[in-house]
């Protein structure tokens, strides 16, 4: 199965990915990651991608299809993909279409994890994330069990985004709404959209998800 989780910022798309990755054995793909790791080796697209990134703007298409394509031309893509944050355009998601076309796949579903804006600037900035493994967290909502320590790694470092303050969030919501909101008519015109309700706690959203992936393998 190849998966597109769209979601405004806070909805949840990097939790489920990885929880949906551990459960079906597909390969999350976050063009979040992947820039944040240019921005981070300081690569020609990372110092292009950083204050756009700050600001809580889109970076564009360009640089951001172009290095989807690069990670998607890997091995391991092949057992299936879950795109989480990408594709954010219309023009990303023709892109994509025509990558899987390229590659003899198709998306079986795009699922769109329908949250208030309102409750989503609390989720953003409390959130921390393992730098050990990538687990994420929250200061409220998804605590590690020991205090300071990743449940999964052992890991007692863990990272915030620069881009997580209410400021940016504010921008990077208005995005959502203008650039990235009109996919969920493109996915539904193809007959691959479904919705979760991802205003429940987070077990309950994968349940939601789980349903929908065992379906459409
Ligand atoms: P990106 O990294 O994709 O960030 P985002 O879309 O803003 O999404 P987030 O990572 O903030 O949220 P999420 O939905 O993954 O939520 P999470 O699971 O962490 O993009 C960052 C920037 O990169 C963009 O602004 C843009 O500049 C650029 N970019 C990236 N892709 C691009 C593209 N394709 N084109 C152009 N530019 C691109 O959950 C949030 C918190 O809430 C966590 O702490 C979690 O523990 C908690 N939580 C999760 N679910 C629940 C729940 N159900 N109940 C309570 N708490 C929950
Ligand atoms: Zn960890």
């Amino acid at each position: 199965a190849n998966l597109v989780l769209l979601g405004p910022p806070g909805a949840g798309k990097g939790t489920q990915a990885r929880m949906l990755q551990d459960r079906f054995g597909l390969v999350q793909l976050s063009t979040g990651d992947l820039l944040r790791a240019a921005v981070a080796a300081g690569t020609e697209a990372g110092q292009r991608a950083k204050a756009v990134m700050e600001r809580g703007d889109l970076v564009s298409d360009e640089i951001v299809i172009a290095i989807l394509r690069d990670r998607l031309g890997q091995d391991d893509c092949a057992a299936g993909v879950i795109f989480d944050g990408f594709p954010r355009t219309t023009v990303q998601a023709e892109a994509l279409d025509a990558l899987m076309a390229e590659m003899g796949q198709s998306i079986t579903a795009a699922i769109s994890l329908d949250v208030d804006d309102d409750a989503m600037v609390a989720r953003v900035s409390g959130r921390f994330t393992c730098a050990g493994c990538g687990e994420g967290y929250h200061d409220s909502f998804k605590k590690p069990e020991a205090d300071g320590v990743c449940d999964k790694c052992g890991s007692t470092e863990m990272t915030r985004r620069a881009d997580d303050n209410a400021e940016t969030v504010g921008q990077r919501l208005r995005a959502y709404h203008a650039q990235t909101a009109p996919l969920i008519a493109y996915y539904d015109a193809r007959d691959v959209l479904a919705r979760v309700d991802a205003m429940a706690e987070i077990e309950t959203v994968a349940d939601g998800l789980n349903r929908i992936v065992a379906q459409a393998a």
